[in-house]
């Protein structure tokens, strides 16, 4: 059955997966194989998918420690997303990515900074992660966020030059999607503008949305609706807004993202962090609402391990609804198959199944570190990963049929590239008037 443990061989073919077998026939050319990994000690998932990030705040992290939302962007995130220039959202990028492939994230969905997303776009395509990218949308806000508003037809005009030369990239593996901040930082006639566009009917649109008290009163005071009531009254947007977060959310918000078809994305490790609150994920999912998971960026969690925020999904759901609500294996679909329709991709990725993406994980228990106890006697192989798994635990991950992370190239350890993300680091903070 899809999804659930099984011992067997996977067969692929070019950027596919052939066959799982048993369960399907062996393909023909079974005998004659170009390559074969004895896997029989290994675990394989479908590649992990994280549908909230920030690439670009990467090198961010530690720098925006106690601070809750509001103080946590303007006094600190805004001001370094400003300083950001081409080649600091590079390195960003490429370290983001680098440590998502090195923790078994195949997919993610990316929220850029409001400038130099091409930049972030060529690191995604040369390093070979999937995923949808866009910078972040901002034309309006307070005195912090200045530096970074750009007018809407300016945004309008370079998300079509960016769609033009990137959508469907790399044979399908990037992709586009439009990013509107969050509502209190993009104007009324933006966010419609961007909803209605045919242009853009075939984008996702990325944002954030109750994630805090404060947030939710700033949006009804702007707009005299809560941020879900607001989205699903975007003519356009039907089925096509993912929202992260969903902390702070009524049965009435609840029913609004229902009938609008907006997906949640829970960020856990950030709503932790930023000590926004606890997202009821159970009760979303019980009505009828796609949920997914995402690290969010590195500046509020301070991980991007899908392991992590695994973790902390089962204790919140565990302390909102007793320990006996939590399947681990439901737990984990917050990261394959539900990410995946997430992203209207479960026909193409989440799950190990013929004709999908050739998007793996290759997972050795015996680097865990107690590997004594590694998947022995566990009541089931999936609460090992959710409760005692983590990154280290990945040997290898695969995107589209071809290893872009390989535990013994130990790819996250470069001397020469430490270097540069510290100097980069350094130059932020002096750009960002930190320093
Ligand atoms: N709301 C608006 N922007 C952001 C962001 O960058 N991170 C988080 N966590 N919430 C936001
Ligand atoms: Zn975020």
């Amino acid at each position: 059955m899809e999804g659930a443990p099984a011992r067997g061989d996977l067969y692929l073919e070019g950027d596919r997966i052939a066959a799982v077998v048993p369960g399907d026939p062996a393909p023909p050319w079974a005998g004659r194989v170009e390559r074969e990994i004895d896997a029989a000690s290994y675990w394989i998932l479908p590649g992990l998918i994280q549908t909230h990030l920030h690439l670009c705040q990467t090198l961010f992290r530690g720098v925006a420690e106690g601070r809750d939302l509001c103080r946590w962007l303007q006094e600190v995130i805004w001001p370094w997303e400003a300083a950001l220039e081409p080649e600091t959202i590079a390195l960003a990028a490429e370290a983001g990515i680098r440590e998502l492939l090195a923790g078994g994230t195949t997919t993610i969905l990316d929220m850029g900074s409001t400038r130099h997303t091409e930049v972030i776009l060529e690191t995604a395509a040369r390093l070979g992660i999937r995923g949808f990218f866009g910078p972040a949308l901002m034309d309006r806000g307070p005195e912090p966020a200045r530096p970074l508003l750009r007018p809407g037809e300016e945004s309008l005009r370079e998300l079509g030059e960016l769609a033009r030369r990137w959508e469907g990239a790399e044979n399908g593996r990037i992709r586009l999607a439009l990013c509107p901040r969050f509502v209190p930082s993009v104007s009324d006639g933006l966010w419609r503008e961007l909803a209605s566009s045919t242009e853009f009917a075939g984008l996702p649109i990325h944002t954030h949305g109750s994630e805090t008290q404060e947030e939710v009163r700033e949006v009804e005071r702007l707009t005299g609706k809560t941020p879900p009531a607001y989205l699903a009254g975007l003519d356009g947007a039907q089925g096509r807004i993912k929202m992260a977060h969903g902390v702070w959310l009524s049965a009435e918000d609840r029913n609004h993202l229902h009938r609008a078809g907006t997906a949640v994305v829970h960020c856990p490790g950030s709503n932790l962090k930023l000590a926004s609150g606890l997202a009821d994920v159970r009760t979303l999912r019980r009505e009828g609402i796609t949920v997914g998971l995402g690290a969010d960026g590195a500046a509020c969690n301070n991980r991007l391990d899908a392991f992590s925020e695994l973790r902390l999904a089962g204790y919140i759901q565990g302390l909102l609804h007793g320990p006996e609500s939590v399947s681990a294996a439901e737990i984990l679909r917050l990261v394959t198959l539900e990410g995946a329709r997430v992203l209207g991709l479960e026909d193409q990725i989440g799950s190990l199944k013929a004709g999908k993406c050739a998007d793996l994980v290759l997972l050795d228990p015996h680097l865990s570190d107690n590997p004594w106890a590694a998947g022995d006697g566990w009541e089931s192989p999936e609460a090992f990963l959710v409760f005692a798994g983590g990154r280290e635990l990945v040997r290898e991950t695969w995107i589209a049929g071809r290893p872009v992370y390989r535990r013994e190239a130990n790819d996250l350890v470069d001397e020469a590239q430490d270097r540069n993300y510290r100097a980069a680091r350094r130059r932020l903070a002096e750009r960002a008037g930190y320093a």
